[in-house]
């Protein structure tokens, strides 16, 4: 449940936490998968479509859509609904990418995910388009990383 601390200037749930929230389960859902410690790589795409009020359930769902050698490409949904209400509203969804690391901090092997039902397939598609897509986006981004 959304706590009073979290709130922002305009009185709703800070965009902020949200951002922790979805790094946890995104975490939890990497750690789960390939049972060694892990980092946050890369964080895009998030869009907060509807804000959260203090007070309601906030629900997170963190799914692996994508793996490659060493990274897990996560899929992260927020939902929330106000105490008493039946359905959950989503509020943002992003994805989220770690990756594996051993004890010298260098990127290892994880465990492959092979997608098996439609919407599986289709959500991987999503993950190799939208890699394709930030490869324009980093090279856009380039010149402002190390200025
Ligand atoms: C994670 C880290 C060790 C990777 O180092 P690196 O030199 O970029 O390693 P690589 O180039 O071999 O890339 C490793 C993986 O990251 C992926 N990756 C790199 N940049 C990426 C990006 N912009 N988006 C998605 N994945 C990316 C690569 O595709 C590769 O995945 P693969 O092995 O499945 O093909 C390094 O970037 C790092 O330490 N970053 C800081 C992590 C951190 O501290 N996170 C907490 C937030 S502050």
């Amino acid at each position: 449940m959304s706590e009073p601390s979290d709130v922002n200037y305009g009185g709703k749930v800070h965009g902020g936490m949200v951002m922790k929230w979805i790094d946890q389960a995104g975490y939890a859902c990497a750690l789960q998968w390939c049972q060694s410690y892990c980092v946050t790589v890369y964080v895009g795409g998030i869009r907060f479509f509807n804000p959260i009020h203090i007070g309601h359930l906030v629900k997170l769902e963190a799914r692996i859509i994508y793996t490659g050698s060493s990274s897990m490409h996560i899929a992260v949904d927020v939902f929330s609904k106000a105490l008493g209400k039946e359905h959950f509203i989503k509020n943002t969804h992003c994805i989220i990418v770690f990756v594996a690391l051993d004890e010298i901090n260098r990127p290892k092997a994880v465990p492959s995910f092979l997608p098996v039902t439609e919407k599986e397939i289709a959500m991987r598609d999503y993950a190799i388009r939208l890699m394709d897509l930030r490869k324009t986006i980093d090279e856009e981004m380039k010149p402002y990383i190390n200025d």
